[in-house]
């Protein structure tokens, strides 16, 4: 029988190319940074011109290739007019983070329409519309990483007030193996990464505000996450030492949830 594992340029290879949803700040620029340290050529993905252009500057200063994509990820004409540019630039496109995603606060009996829509459109259709624009090119060359920045509400839903980011992210963790099954017989493999609190980024720090100081407690390695963390294991599972995991989520907590 014929396995379908698929080997990536080696990381030494500037001729990987990676995108990165949700680049301007917090995690997604972690990731970015990372890969472009690592000789990628980056897709630095964003809705805010400025921020992104920002962060491709930073890239390139530091000797990294990078360049900006303005898309929002819930808008099907950006995310498809998105992945075409990188593969006209590039060529090809080798590892795709889904990592855009918004955080909004409201208990369920106060929660507008537009509130909960807005979550799912961004944090579970951006992620659908993202990995299918990118498989169609991967399955063309047989291989491909899609890494999707899930939660550890995946597991627990959302805390109170997060019923909506809760249903997103449990939504993302079930497409993933679907998309997993899918794709692996052209050589690509879909995992999630599932942070627990990251505490320096906007959105940590937003649901720092919100948990509290108790909810150290609850961590048997004793503090919160920081954004290198999660960028440490996006960066296994997008290379070749993962090779033979697909479908599957590598929690980053601090033990606070296992699965
Ligand atoms: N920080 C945490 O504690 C934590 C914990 C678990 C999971 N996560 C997940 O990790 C990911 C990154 O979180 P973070 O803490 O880095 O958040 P953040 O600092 O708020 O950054 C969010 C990023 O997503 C981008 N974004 C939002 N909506 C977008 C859209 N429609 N299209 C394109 N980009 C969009 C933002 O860009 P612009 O607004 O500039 O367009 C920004 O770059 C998210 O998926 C989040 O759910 C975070």
């Amino acid at each position: 029988m014929t396995d379908h594992l698929s080997a990536l340029p080696p990381p030494s290879d500037a001729g990987l190319v990676v995108l990165v949803t949700g680049a301007s700040r917090g995690i997604g620029r972690g990731i970015a940074c990372a890969f472009a340290a690592q000789g990628a050529t980056v897709a630095v993905c964003g809705r805010n011109a400025a921020s992104i252009s920002a962060v491709v500057d930073e890239v390139v200063t530091t000797g990294g290739a990078a360049f900006p994509i303005c898309a929002d990820v819930s808008i099907p004409a950006d995310v498809d007019r998105m992945v075409r540019s990188v593969v006209e630039r590039c060529g090809r496109l080798d590892v795709l983070v889904n990592n855009a995603g918004v955080y909004l606060t409201a208990p369920v009996v106060e929660m507008s329409d537009e509130d909960w829509d807005l979550t799912i459109a961004i944090d579970l259709k951006g992620v659908f519309l993202c990995s299918r624009a990118a498989a169609r090119q991967m399955i063309e060359q047989r291989s491909g990483r899609i890494v999707n920045i899930s939660s550890i509400a995946q597991f627990r839903g959302g805390t109170p007030g997060h019923a909506h980011y809760g249903a997103a992210k449990g939504g993302v963790g079930a497409f993933s193996k679907t998309l997993a099954k899918e794709l692996g017989p052209s050589g690509i493999t879909v995992n999630c990464v599932a942070p627990g609190l990251i505490e320096d980024t906007d959105m940590g720090a937003t649901s720092k505000d919100l948990m509290g100081q108790s909810y150290l407690a609850t961590i048997p390695l004793g503090c919160l996450g920081k954004v290198q963390d999660v960028v440490d294991a996006v960066l296994f599972l997008s290379s070749n030492r993962a090779r033979y995991i697909t479908g599957e989520t590598l929690n980053v907590n601090g033990g606070s949830h296992m699965v």
